[in-house]
C-alpha cells in the first residue's frame, strides 16, 4: 500500500528533508583532498543530532555509519573509513535523517579538486537525469513515467543505468512502497497521487550497468570499475507537480 501523507506528516517530512539538505550544505566546504570519509561521517552525525534529528542509516539493517560515502567506481553504500579523498575523485554522499519519526533522503555527487571531463559529464548528466525523472512527478502519471524518462535520458549519453537498486517511498520508514526504478516503460506501474512522498535516485555509470557487492556486505562497485554518480531528492507529489523536500 502506498501511503498518502497527512498534513502533519508532510510538515515533519519537510523538516526532515530540510535537515538533510542543510547537512549537505554543511559538509560541502569539507569535501576536499585529504579529509577521511570517517571524518565527514562524524561531522554529519554531530550536525544531524544538533538539528534535533537522528541518522536514519546508522543501525539500519546493521549499517554502521551515518553517511554512505561512495568514491569513483563505488556506486552506493560505501562505508566511511580512514580512506582519504584525493584530487580527481568524485564522491557520492548519501544523507538520511529522521525527525520525530519521519525521514528525509538525498544523495549528491561532488567533485574533489579538478576532475576529468568524463567525470564532469557523468555528474552533469546524472543530475539532469534526476530532474528528467522529477518532471514526470504529478498526479495522474505513473511510476513508469519517471523510470522511463530517466532511462531514456541516460541512453542518450550511453550511461549505464544501475537496475538492482531503486528509488522508493519515504515516510515513517526510510524505504516504503513504491519502488521507483530508473528504467522501465512509460504509463506502467503505480499511479501517482497528491500526498505521496518518494525518493527518486538515478545511479548512472560511465561504463557498463553491471555491479557487484564487496565482501563488506554493503559497498556496491561497478563491474568494469568505471566511475558512477548518484543524485537523489525526496519529493512530495503536489496538486499539479512536486515539491522537493530535500532542497532549499
Ligand atoms: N539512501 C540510501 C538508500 O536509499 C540509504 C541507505 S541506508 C543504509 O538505499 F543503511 F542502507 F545504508
Ligand atoms: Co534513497
Amino acid at each position: 500500500m502506498i501511503k498518502i501523507k497527512s498534513d502533519r506528516e508532510i510538515e515533519l517530512l519537510r523538516k526532515a528533508g530540510s535537515i538533510v539538505y542543510k547537512t549537505h550544505q554543511y559538509l560541502k566546504p569539507y569535501i576536499k583532498s585529504g579529509i577521511s570519509t570517517k571524518k565527514l561521517d562524524k561531522l554529519a552525525e554531530d550536525y544531524i543530532i544538533k538539528q534535533g534529528a537522528t541518522p536514519s542509516c546508522k543501525g539500519y539493517e546493521g549499517y554502521p555509519a551515518t553517511l554512505c560515502i561512495s568514491i569513483n567506481e563505488e556506486v552506493v553504500h560505501g562505508i566511511p573509513s580512514n580512506r582519504k579523498l584525493k584530487d580527481g575523485d568524485i564522491v557520492s554522499i548519501d544523507v538520511c535523517a529522521c525527525y520525530k519519526g519521519y525521514h528525509g533522503d538525498s544523495a549528491w555527487t561532488y567533485a574533489v579538486g579538478d576532475i576529468s571531463d568524463e567525470k564532469k559529464s557523468l555528474m552533469k548528466h546524472t543530475e539532469e537525469a534526476l530532474f528528467k525523472g522529477l518532471e514526470q512527478v504529478k498526479p495522474g502519471n505513473r511510476i513508469g513515467d519517471i523510470s522511463n524518462s530517466i532511462e531514456k535520458y541516460a541512453n542518450l549519453y550511453n550511461l549505464g543505468v544501475v537496475k538492482e537498486l531503486v528509488g522508493h517511498g519515504v515516510g515513517s520508514c526510510l524505504h516504503e512502497e513504491p519502488d521507483v526504478p530508473n528504467y522501465g516503460k512509460a504509463n506502467t506501474g503505480p499511479l501517482l497521487k497528491e500526498g505521496m512522498v518518494i525518493a527518486v535516485e538515478p545511479m548512472l555509470n560511465l561504463g557498463s550497468a553491471d555491479i557487484y557487492m564487496l565482501d563488506d556486505g554493503w559497498t556496491i562497485i561497478t563491474d568494469d570499475n568505471s566511475p558512477s554518480a548518484h543524485f537523489e531528492h525526496t519529493v512530495l507529489v503536489t496538486k499539479d507537480g512536486y515539491e522537493i523536500l530535500t532542497g532549499e
